[in-house]
């Protein structure tokens, strides 16, 4: 009798165990089914691109507009029919980006002189915004700073600054535009990082840390927004390698015919081609994600000889 019962109670024991597990199992079979449906759309998107998202209802907001990348971007968002506010620091600056619209006999852009580093300064002028233009439904968080030297020579007035204005700013323009695309479930968050936001560079170690920071707070936003069902804000971080802004003061090339300083008109080229095909991650040129991806599986020591080899980067501006 007792051997039977004990049987019994083996037999439900055997049927719970396979009952708990059921559920991992079916689990897992979903990730390897994702995994390759995921795949095949991926490498199906490299011949056949998804066609753009149209511009011309979109009310694209761009931060350091007044100069080098942000106001290719501007003149490029504009020409694709989008209407375009522009903020900078510097109002001369976002003033002569407004004329270079006009003149391409584009839409006139709203300019308003803003410090994205000054969350007062945000608030205020992205209501203003809220008031004369409407709700921001692309956000490009572009303005930034570069202090090129080594850590010790950084004051803690320009690391403070760094952090500023390449990241914090950043969470002050989501905090005011953010909502009104949450409430219409609508909308595209871009930022810049940079090559210096994948991989570490000497003389670059606060700004590197910043656009670490930017890569960071994105993905974890990018995870956020899916989780909440906010499936129709989209999100574009961007790694551009050195760009002929003037921002990069001192710059070296190893290998010039294959990497050499980008232009700001083909970069912005490639950042607006990137957020209308809804790429999260992208590195300009393309393949150093890849490269970079790559040589992180294997040692750091290989790693970092290849990274020697390209030895490309800043010198000191001091
Ligand atoms: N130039 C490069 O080599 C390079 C490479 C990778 C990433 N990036 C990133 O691209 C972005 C644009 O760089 P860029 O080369 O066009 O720089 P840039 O210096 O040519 O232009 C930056 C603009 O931002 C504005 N700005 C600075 N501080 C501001 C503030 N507090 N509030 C509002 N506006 C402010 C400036 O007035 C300027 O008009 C930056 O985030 C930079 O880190 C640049």
């Amino acid at each position: 009798m007792d051997i039977k019962r004990n049987n019994l109670q083996i037999k439900r024991t055997l049927q719970q165990q396979i009952l708990d597990v059921l559920p991992v199992i079916f689990d897992f079979v979903l990730l390897l089914i994702q995994i390759f449906y995921y795949t095949a759309e991926a490498i199906f998107r490299k011949i056949v691109p998804a066609s753009l998202a149209p511009l011309k209802e979109e009310l694209v907001l761009v931060t350091g507009a007044g100069h080098g990348i942000g106001r290719e971007l501007a003149i490029k968002y504009a020409s694709e029919g989008a209407a375009v506010i522009l903020w900078d620091i510097n109002e001369k600056g976002n003033e002569e980006t407004a004329k270079l619209i006009v003149n391409n006999g584009c839409r006139k852009p709203y300019t308003y002189t803003c410090d994205v580093s000054n969350r007062k300064n945000v608030l205020e002028v992205a209501n203003k915004v809220k008031e004369e233009v409407g709700d921001v439904t692309i956000l490009v968080n572009n303005a930034g700073i570069m202090p090129t030297h080594p850590l010790e020579k950084h004051t803690e007035q320009e690391i403070r600054k760094i952090m500023d204005i390449n990241v914090l700013a950043h969470f002050w323009t989501l905090e005011a535009f953010l909502p009104a695309m949450k409430a219409n479930n609508h909308g595209h968050i871009v930022a810049l990082s940079s090559i210096a936001g994948v991989v570490g560079i000497p003389n670059l170690v606060p700004y590197s840390a910043s656009k670490f920071a930017v890569r960071g707070y994105m993905e974890a936003l990018t995870d956020e927004l899916n989780w909440n069902s906010y499936n129709q804000i989209k999100t574009t971080v961007i790694c551009p390698f050195m760009v002929n802004t003037g921002l990069c003061k001192k710059p070296f090339v190893k290998f010039e015919n294959m990497l050499n300083l980008l232009e700001p008109k083909d970069v912005a080229e490639k950042i607006v081609l990137a957020q209308r095909s809804g790429i999260a991650e992208c590195t300009i040129p393309n393949y150093l994600l890849t490269v970079n991806n790559f040589t992180r599986l294997l040692t750091p020591k290989v790693a970092q000889k290849v990274k020697t080899f390209f030895e490309s980067g800043v010198h000191s501006d001091l």
